[in-house]
């Protein structure tokens, strides 16, 4: 087991990774939690496969668990779902002191996160991320939300769970586009900060890829180090974490003009390529670097490509970010593989032109 302590503010949390850890998360759970319920928040899918264990795990301890299913899919992220697990929590008469676990991807995570960071003014969270993406990115930073109307993320609200339990061996049962999708924020971070972890992706992918439980460590302590530091120093969101948007200003775009029918690493990869794109034709990204991030997404299951896509929806999309400040558009670009800095500098003509003629 791997554990990496994050410190935003004044409180502290630690990350747990390895292999087999849902089997503890009742031990660990009341080493914190004294009274004698827990809330578990889960999708079917994901109750199936893991929910009997962390039951068993939490009762071994002596809570008394109540399981609260929410259907699968993003489109249930919502306000009328949380009122729904609101009601849920009165029924199984939560108190304060009752932890709320949320066992799942991303969906799930930010959704019991909400629904803990304002059922009674706030219950304390335990996150249990299921897929690649929750471990290396979604269950950390305290970042919790529901979406409202057409809009992803735009109901939330800051909440630090008290720890993260992130079991590798749940990966297992992930479908490999899943992986994929994770991937593309794992070599995100080699991209914004760590030179040498994205050569330890060069070299390792297909390893990775077959979900090799070592390097899967690896990986996710990885990513959980870099985005641990990055939120300390920026527990708000109102600087540094910038950083962590790199690929994302053109990826949410995308997404948005394809109606979300992409999955978001697939768009994330696409937005690293052309904000790298745009940095090179800058005279700022080298060539070679260009070309190892593309041969590595390639390689990694993810598009390097624009896809098929009306490119007036991203566009209209990229103008509407809330990353537009005075009516420029704020590009995150690398300066080479591992640094990346902040720029307003960047002409419509020439993001437009990266954008349209697809040289990938
Ligand atoms: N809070 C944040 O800082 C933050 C950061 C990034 C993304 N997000 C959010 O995360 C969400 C995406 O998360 P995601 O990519 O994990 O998607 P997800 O939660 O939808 O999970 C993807 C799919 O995998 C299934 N699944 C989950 N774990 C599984 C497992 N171990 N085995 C088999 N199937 C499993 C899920 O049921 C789902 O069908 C989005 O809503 C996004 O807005 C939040
Ligand atoms: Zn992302």
């Amino acid at each position: 087991m791997r554990t990496i302590r994050i410190r935003p503010g004044k409180e502290a949390y630690d990350v747990r990774i390895g292999g087999g850890l849902l089997y503890h998360a009742g031990r660990w759970a009341r080493e914190r939690f004294k009274g004698e319920k827990a809330v578990i928040i889960s999708n079917p899918d994901i109750d199936r496969l893991y929910g009997s264990m962390v039951r068993q795990a939490l009762e071994k301890e002596g809570f008394k668990t109540v399981t609260l299913l929410v259907a699968e899919g993003e489109q249930h992220k919502s306000l009328d779902t949380a009122a729904r697990l609101y009601g849920g929590m009165q029924n199984a008469r939560a108190e304060r002191s009752t932890p709320v676990l949320a066992l799942g991807g991303g969906v799930i995570g930010d959704l019991a996160g909400f629904v803990a960071a304002t059922y009674m003014g706030g219950l304390p969270l335990v996150a249990l991320p299921t897929t690649l993406l929750a471990q290396v990115d979604s269950s950390l930073g305290g970042k919790t939300a529901v979406d409202h109307g057409p809009v992803k993320n735009n109901i939330g609200v800051f909440h630090h769970p008290e720890m993260v339990i992130a079991d590798t061996y749940t990966l297992g049962s992930l479908p490999p586009k899943e992986i994929s999708n994770g991937l593309a924020e794992v070599i995100k971070y080699g991209m914004i900060r760590d030179r040498p972890f994205f050569n330890l992706l060069e070299r390792k992918m297909d390893a990775i890829r077959a979900l090799e439980n070592d390097l899967l460590e690896e990986v996710v302590q990885r990513c959980v180090h870099i985005k641990a530091r990055i939120v300390e120093k920026d527990e708000r969101d109102t600087g540094l974490r910038n950083i962590l948007n790199f690929g994302h200003t053109i990826g949410h775009a995308i997404e948005a003009a394809m109606d979300f029918k992409i999955g978001h690493g697939q768009a994330v990869a696409i937005g690293m390529v052309k904000a790298s794109t745009i940095s090179n034709r800058l005279g700022i990204f080298p060539s070679k670097d260009l070309a190892s991030l593309k041969d590595l997404l390639l390689r990694a299951g993810l598009p390097a490509r624009m896809p098929q896509v009306d490119m007036s929806r991203v566009l209209h999309a990229m103008d509407h970010d809330k990353k537009v400040v005075d009516g420029k558009t704020r590009f995150i670009l690398p300066q080479r593989i591992g640094r990346v800095f902040i720029s307003s500098d960047v002409s419509f003509a020439l993001a437009v032109d990266v954008l349209e003629n697809d040289n990938a």
